[in-house]
């Protein structure tokens, strides 16, 4: 069983902090990285000020389940996740950082979010509104929300810093990184999706999109980040699943749908969340682990 405390930044000098997203943070370890996901959470492009408890430990253990299933296929980042096999100096840090750490490779990173898409959502929803296409992919006429594709597409985005990510076509996306890069993402990120999709619906998850990153490492091409989570993608549950209207999910929603009921006007001081938010919160998490693994954490 896991000794779960609160995720505190380390300060160790053997491993400073390079690096921190809105939900990982990045230590440097002699040749590799060690990435950490914390219990922050964000929504409408906001860190919130209010951790979700176990958050990080239930995000890393489902990309671990990921990336062992596409591990023969997809070569990826892992270096080590089994936290008794951290180096001797993490050791004391074991109550922190065990189940939500992994050393892994260093990668080049390519400067592109790999967004696929097999149901109309979000903003591919409003782009195909607007324009009939999602990032200038044609669709047929007569699609609703939440209508499943034809077939799974492409729709990459840039990677930004501060604030949203930009969809972009194939065409920028290959004037960014390279045609042939740019080919061999979209087919990855397409094979990886669509296995995972068929997997997930088997377990009552319909996973309607996901984004990937991928970079470079001795040369070759390698899935990094996180890997087909409720943060990374949008999970329904499959026995809810109507077309037309707004899908429930297995992550935010109960947080959106918090801060939309207080109006918060989406600008600074971001709001603390309530207990019951968050416990709600925290057993979607759960929930969405235990039914595409059939294993209980924590
Ligand atoms: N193997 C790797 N090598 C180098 N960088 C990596 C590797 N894996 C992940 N990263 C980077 O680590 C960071 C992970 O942090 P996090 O997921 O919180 O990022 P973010 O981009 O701010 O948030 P979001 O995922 O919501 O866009 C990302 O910048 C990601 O590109
Ligand atoms: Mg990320």
């Amino acid at each position: 069983m896991l000794q779960v405390e609160a995720y505190k930044k380390l300060s160790i000098p053997q491993c400073p902090l390079i690096k921190q997203g809105k939900v990982r943070d990045i230590y440097q370890l002699d040749n590799a990285l060690l990435m950490v996901a914390t219990d922050r959470i964000s929504a409408f492009d906001f860190i919130l000020p209010t951790p979700i408890h176990t958050k990080g430990i239930i995000l890393t253990q489902i990309s671990l389940f990921w990336f062992d299933f596409f591990n023969s296929a997809i070569p990826n980042h892992i270096i080590e996740h089994d936290f008794n096999a951290f180096p001797e100096f993490l050791q004391p840090y074991k109550s922190t950082l065990e189940g939500r750490s992994i050393i892994i490779k260093k990668a080049e990173v390519f400067p592109i979010e790999c967004v696929v898409r097999g149901y109309l959502a979000g903003s591919g929803y409003n782009d195909y509104i607007k324009t009939g296409s999602v990032c200038t992919i044609k669709l047929p006429t007569g699609l609703a929300k939440g209508s499943q594709l034809p077939e799974p597409i492409f729709t990459p985005a840039t990677k930004a810093d501060e604030g949203h990510d930009e969809n972009i076509s194939f065409e920028e996306a290959a004037h960014i990184i390279g045609t042939e890069n740019a080919n061999k993402l979209k087919n990855m990120s397409i094979e990886i999706y669509s296995r995972a999709r068929e997997y997930a619906l088997t377990k009552g998850i319909i996973i309607a999109d996901t984004k990937f990153e991928f970079g470079v490492y001795n040369g070759e091409i390698i899935l990094i980040d996180e890997v087909l989570t409720p943060d990374s993608s949008r999970f329904w549950p499959a026995n809810h699943y109507h077309i037309g209207k707004e899908q429930p999910s297995y992550d935010k929603q109960f947080v959106r749908d918090y801060l939309e009921s207080i109006n918060w006007n989406k600008k600074p001081p971001v709001p603390e969340l309530p207990v019951d938010i968050v416990s709600k919160t925290i057993d979607k998490y759960k929930e969405a682990y235990h039914q595409l693994t059939n294993k209980n954490l924590i």
